[in-house]
């Protein structure tokens, strides 16, 4: 295999993953890593599910591709999955995309349209956090402030006004400034995850974001691209919060990597308005195909029959418990942060003065790659305030002495790249 020619933009060769069993992957030199990262904090059954492959290809024996506008059995029955076990209310709507950029912008089509449909008609603004990913699409860049993956591209980006990820009063005095009847939407992570390792607001943070936006008729997005699905260790991420968005978004989870799977899930109320009109939202080419569908269902359905999200809030104490007896006094750990399945740890130069490494050194990217060489994939995540972090996302199937050679094999690859550097 000539895995030069690999990747898009020439640079670093990667490794070659060959197949994946529970929490390991093998690669094509015969080593075995743990998956700390879930890949992309995606896997949550594990890798290697005979069943699913079982349910895929039956799924393709039956039906390949109709347009997303008909109905088909997997998607009528991945509709139910998801209303009847996982969203605030049986009642809620669902669409089905290929993944959590496409959803973002997906969602924030229907905050305008839904505006649009009732009269006010100059609602087009998101507000979205300031530190925060939402997605690599323009629209998903531009509600999102993840500096280093919008570098490059800021006058191709929407400007969309930004409030801050840890004041929640921000927001009034944004939409002060920004005219309420301009906003369609406000857009936050229940857990901050690829840029900011793991932030977890104060407490309070997000009842006081869901009582403005209700006073502003502003809906509330919860992006639970990451957090959603259990791996928080409750059903959705914003249940631990104690609010209701109007809109949530997810991907990665909802098909745990057996497929490329987003959907965008809403009160009914949201996109009734919009059928009064001759409005429309149009559809993704792949939305809600049967291969996804059918495959998304079965890992939803594992998930209950395994009781995969009680086992998430359980390992989620455990990895957190592990963390803090790792890293309480590391020299070149600043903070740990996180709930259930998704925690991350802060990494500075110096823990007393909070002293960061200058971002040419792509400290977390080194201790990722050094960690990885020592068998164990964690994620490196992180920008702006919280520049260089690592994202510890398993499998919900994953042990306790996993769970310790996570966090042994990360430390140990922290050490390495301290001295060097
Ligand atoms: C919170 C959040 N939203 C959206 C996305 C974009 O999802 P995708 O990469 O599947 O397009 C991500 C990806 O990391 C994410 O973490």
């Amino acid at each position: 295999m000539d895995v030069s020619r690999f990747p898009l933009i020439p640079g670093k060769i990667p490794p070659i993953i060959t197949h994946g069993e529970g929490v390991w992957l093998h690669t094509s030199n015969g080593n075995k890593v743990l998956d700390a990262g879930g890949g992309a904090i995606v896997t949550n059954i594990g890798h290697g599910r005979k069943e699913i492959a079982e349910v895929a290809a039956s799924a393709l024996r039956k039906l390949d591709y109709v347009v997303p506008t008909f109905a088909t059995e997997a998607r009528i029955q991945l509709v139910e999955e998801v209303a009847d076990n996982w969203l605030p209310d049986a009642s809620w709507r669902c669409v089905f995309n290929s993944g959590g950029s496409e959803s973002v912008d997906a969602a924030i089509r229907i905050a305008q349209l839904h505006h649009v449909a009732c009269g006010r008609t100059e609602r087009y603004k998101v507000i979205g956090r300031d530190v925060s990913y939402h997605g690599a699409t323009l629209g998903a860049l531009a509600v999102g402030s993840h500096d280093r993956r919008r570098k490059g591209l800021e006058s191709a980006l929407a400007a969309m006004p930004k409030t801050s990820y840890e004041d929640a009063e921000q927001l009034e005095k944004v939409i002060e400034i920004e005219g309420a009847n301009t906003i369609s939407a406000f857009i936050g992570e229940p857990v901050i995850g690829a840029a900011a390792g793991a932030y977890v607001a104060p407490e309070g943070y997000w009842q006081t974001i869901s009582d403005i936006c209700q006073r502003h008729d502003i809906l509330l997005i919860a992006d639970e691209v990451m957090t959603g699905f259990g791996r928080l260790g409750a059903t959705m991420g914003h249940q631990l919060f104690e609010f209701t968005p109007d809109i949530i978004v997810s991907g990665k989870g909802l098909g745990g990597g057996y497929a490329p799977m987003g959907g965008v899930y809403t009160r009914p109320d949201v996109v009734a308005p919009i059928a009064e009109t001759d409005l429309a939202l149009m559809f993704y080419t792949f939305a809600g195909q049967d291969l996804g569908c059918a495959v998304s269902k079965k890992v939803l359905q594992i998930m209950r029959e395994e009781n995969l999200v009680a086992q998430a809030f359980e390992m989620g104490a455990l990895l957190r418990a592990r963390l803090v007896e790792e890293f309480q006094d590391h020299p070149n750990v600043s903070d740990i942060r996180g709930a259930g399945l998704m925690h991350g740890i802060g990494l500075v130069a110096d823990r007393n003065s909070g002293r960061a490494f200058p971002r040419s050194a792509g400290f977390a990217e080194q201790v990722s790659a050094a960690s990885f060489e020592a068998g164990v994939w964690v994620y490196p995540a992180g920008s702006g305030v919280f520049d260089d972090a690592l994202l510890f996302g398993p499998p919900f199937i994953v042990s306790d002495s996993h769970i310790d050679q996570m966090v042994t094999t990360a430390s140990r690859a922290i050490d390495l790249i301290s001295n060097r550097i």
